[in-house]
C-alpha cells in the first residue's frame, strides 16, 4: 500500500541520522539498528507503542505492543513464554530480515519465523497495532515477510484474523495470560472449531466452557443477533469451513477483544478521552452460556428459575442432585427408544443447537428427508436444518446425548430442533388432545391458511384442491399448503381411528412442508359404496349423522 518512495526515503533519513539512533517519532527499525530496553517505536498515528515492559510487579522483561495512552494494556507479546530476566534485551533486524530478540549474553530469546525473505527489510509498527516485516518490493499485506497479527496472544484487534490458514497451517486463536504478572500461556483458549459446522469455542485446557453454537448460514446458533452488533465482524468462509473471523478496521471506535485470565472474553471500547476502556460485551454472557450447564439432555432457560429443565421425554438422572440445583448429571430418557413404529419427533423451537459431538451433516437434504433419515437410524436422537437461510436447508442429525441446549429468547429466531420421542410419549400427548367424539375432527391453530372442505365433494382431491377453497381465501393461500391441509384432513377422517394421525404428528405434518404424507384411506362417512370394506361402509351410514358438514383446518406453523 505505502508507496515505495516512503521506504526509500525513510531508509535514507534514518541511515543519514547520526549513530543510527531511533528518533522519537520512528515507527520502523531497519538492519543495523537495534531497539534496546527503554527505547520504543510508536505507530505513525500515535496509537501503538512497541518496546520492553514488565507486567505488574514482575521483574521479567518482555517485548510487547501496547496502547500509547494506556501502556498497561498490552495487546501483543513476542516472548510471552520466554522472559528476559534483566534489562539487557535488544531487538535486532538482520540484513536478510530476521527479527530477533536477544538477551544480555546475545542468546536468541525469540525470533520471527519468516515466510519469505526480501532485500532491504524494514520492521514497521502500523497504526493498527500490527508489527510487520516488509521488503523493498512492496508493502501490501500479502507480501509481508512476517506480521505480529499472525500470532495473537490474548487480544484480537480490528483487522486481525482469528482462524486457520489452510495453506500455511497457521492457526490463530487467543490464549489468556497465566496471571496479571505472567503473560505466559494460561489455561483458556478461544478458537474457531471447524468440526462439521464452524463454532467458536472457549476452553479451559481441553474442557469446553462456552461455544457459540454452529454457524447456521446467518449467525452462530447460540447468538440471536450477529455476534457483536455494531462491530461488523468479517467472516471468511471456504465452503462450509470458516477460515477466519475478524473485526473491520472501519469501525468508528477504538476497540479490542481480550480473553482475560479468568476465562471470559471481553469486548472493550475506548472512550473519547482516549485514556479509559469500557467493557461493552462479555462472553459467556449469562448462566445459560456456560457449557453443558444443564447436563446431557437438559435445556437452559434464562427467563426461568431455576434455569434448568429436562427435555421432553427425559427426567433428571439424579433427582437429588437436581433438587440441590446441581444439574451437571443431566437427564435420562423416561422411556427407552425401541425403534418400534409410532416413534416420532417433537419440535423444540428457537434453541441454540446441541454441541456437535456425535452427529452427521448433509448440506443438501431437506428437513423432511432429514426426518426420515433420522427415523431410520435407531440411535438418531434429534435432527434440525443445518442452515436457516431460504426457509431452512441441510440436515444435522445427532446421535446419543444432546449437550448444551439453550432456549433463545429473542423473537423471530428460526433455529428449531426436532427431538425423537418414544411412541408412548407421543401417545401420552394424544390423550390430552383426544377428541371426545372420537371422529377425528380437529382444529390446529394457524395464521397461514384456512380451508373449508366439503367432504362429500372430495373425489379426486389433489386436482380439485383449489376449487374446494372458499373463494375469498384463494388469493392468500399457497396451493401446495391447501393440498396439504386437505390431505391431513382426510387422514383425520379415516374410517378406523387407529389409522388416524395423532395430534403431535398432525402438528409435525403441518409444520414440515414437503414431507411425504401417507395416502388417506376411505373416510368413515364415505357415502358411496366402499370396495375395501363393505362392512365399514355400512357402518358409515350411522356415523354420517355425527360428522360435521365442514371441517376447518388451520395450518400450524
Ligand atoms: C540468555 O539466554 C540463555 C539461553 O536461554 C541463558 O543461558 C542465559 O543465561 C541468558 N542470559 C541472561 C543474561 O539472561
Ligand atoms: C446427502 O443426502 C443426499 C440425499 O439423500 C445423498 O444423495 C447424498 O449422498 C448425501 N451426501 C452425503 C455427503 O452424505
Ligand atoms: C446409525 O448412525 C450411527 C452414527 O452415524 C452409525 O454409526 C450407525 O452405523 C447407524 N446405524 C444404522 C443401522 O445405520
Amino acid at each position: 500500500m505505502r508507496p515505495l518512495f516512503t521506504f526509500t526515503f525513510l531508509y535514507a533519513l534514518i541511515c543519514s541520522s547520526t549513530l543510527l539512533e531511533l528518533s522519537v517519532a520512528a515507527d520502523t527499525i531497519i538492519p543495523g539498528q537495534v531497539l534496546t530496553d527503554g527505547e520504543t517505536i510508536v505507530s505513525s498515528n500515535q496509537r501503538f507503542e512497541l518496546g520492553f515492559f514488565s507486567p505488574g510487579r514482575s521483574k521479567n522483561r518482555y517485548l510487547g505492543i501496547w496502547y500509547k495512552t494506556t501502556p498497561d494494556i498490552v495487546v501483543w507479546i513476542a516472548n510471552r513464554n520466554n522472559p528476559i530476566t534483566d534489562s539487557q534485551g535488544i531487538l535486532t533486524i538482520s540484513s536478510d530480515g530476521t527479527l530477533a530478540l536477544l538477551n544480555g549474553t546475545q542468546s536468541t530469546v525469540w525470533f520471527a519465523k519468516l515466510s519469505k525473505t526480501a532485500a532491504s527489510p524494514v520492521a514497521q509498527l502500523l497504526g493498527t497495532g500490527n508489527l510487520v516485516l516488509t521488503g523493498k518490493a512492496s508493502a501490501s499485506s500479502e507480501s509481508y515477510m512476517w506480521q505480529s497479527f499472525d500470532f495473537p496472544t490474548d487480544t484480537r484487534l480490528p483487522g486481525m484474523k482469528m482462524g486457520e490458514n489452510f495453506d500455511t497451517g497457521l492457526v490463530q486463536y487467543l490464549t489468556s495470560w497465566k496471571s496479571a504478572e505472567d503473560p505466559s500461556l494460561g489455561d483458556f483458549t478461544y478458537k474457531i472449531d471447524n468440526h462439521g459446522l464452524p463454532q467458536i469455542v472457549l476452553r479451559m485446557g481441553s474442557l469446553k466452557q462456552y461455544r457459540s453454537g454452529p454457524w447456521n448460514g446467518v449467525r452462530f446458533s447460540g447468538h440471536p443477533l450477529p455476534m457483536y452488533p455494531g462491530f461488523n465482524p468479517i467472516f471468511d468462509f471456504n465452503g462450509n469451513s470458516l477460515n477466519s473471523i475478524s473485526d473491520s478496521y472501519n469501525i468508528p471506535v477504538i476497540t479490542r477483544v481480550t480473553l482475560v485470565q479468568s476465562g471470559s472474553l471481553h469486548r472493550y471500547v475506548m472512550d473519547e478521552t482516549g485514556t479509559k476502556w469500557t467493557l461493552v460485551f462479555t462472553t459467556p454472557g449469562d448462566p445459560c452460556d456456560s457449557y453443558g450447564k444443564c447436563g446431557p439432555n437438559g435445556i437452559c432457560r434464562i427467563n426461568k428459575t431455576p434455569n434448568c429443565d429436562c427435555l421432553k421425554g427425559f427426567a433428571p438422572k439424579s433427582q437429588q442432585d437436581w433438587e440441590m440445583l446441581v444439574w451437571s448429571s443431566g437427564c435420562v430418557r423416561k422411556i427407552a427408544l425401541d425403534c418400534q413404529s409410532g416413534e416420532g419427533f417433537q419440535k423444540v423451537a428457537a434453541v441454540k443447537l446441541p454441541d456437535l459431538l456425535e452427529f452427521q451433516l448433509n448440506t443438501s437434504m431437506s428437513l423432511v428427508e432429514c426426518s426420515a433419515e433420522c427415523l431410520k437410524n435407531c440411535s438418531c436422537t434429534a435432527y434440525a436444518n443445518a442452515f436457516v437461510t431460504g426457509g431452512g436447508s441441510g440436515c444435522l442429525m445427532w446421535f446419543g446425548n444432546l449437550m448444551d441446549i439453550r432456549e433463545l429468547v429473542v423473537e423471530g429466531s428460526e433455529q428449531d430442533i426436532y427431538l425423537r420421542l418414544a411412541a408412548s410419549e407421543i401417545g401420552e400427548e394424544e390423550k390430552t388432545y383426544k377428541d371426545p367424539s372420537g371422529i377425528g375432527h380437529f382444529r390446529a391453530t394457524s395464521l397461514v391458511c384456512g380451508v373449508r372442505v366439503h367432504i362429500h365433494e372430495i373425489n379426486s382431491k389433489e386436482k380439485r384442491a383449489l376449487e374446494l377453497m372458499d373463494a375469498c381465501l384463494r388469493n392468500s393461500c399457497v396451493e401446495s399448503q391447501v393440498q396439504r391441509c386437505i390431505q391431513v384432513g382426510l387422514l383425520c377422517v379415516q374410517q378406523h381411528p387407529q389409522d388416524r394421525p395423532t395430534m403431535s404428528s398432525i402438528v409435525f405434518m403441518m409444520g414440515s412442508e414437503g414431507s411425504m404424507l401417507p395416502k388417506p384411506k376411505q373416510p368413515g362417512f364415505f357415502s358411496g359404496r366402499s370396495s375395501i370394506d363393505t362392512d365399514a361402509a355400512a357402518k358409515s351410514e350411522e356415523l354420517q349423522t355425527k360428522v360435521p358438514e365442514t371441517i376447518t383446518i388451520l395450518q400450524a406453523r
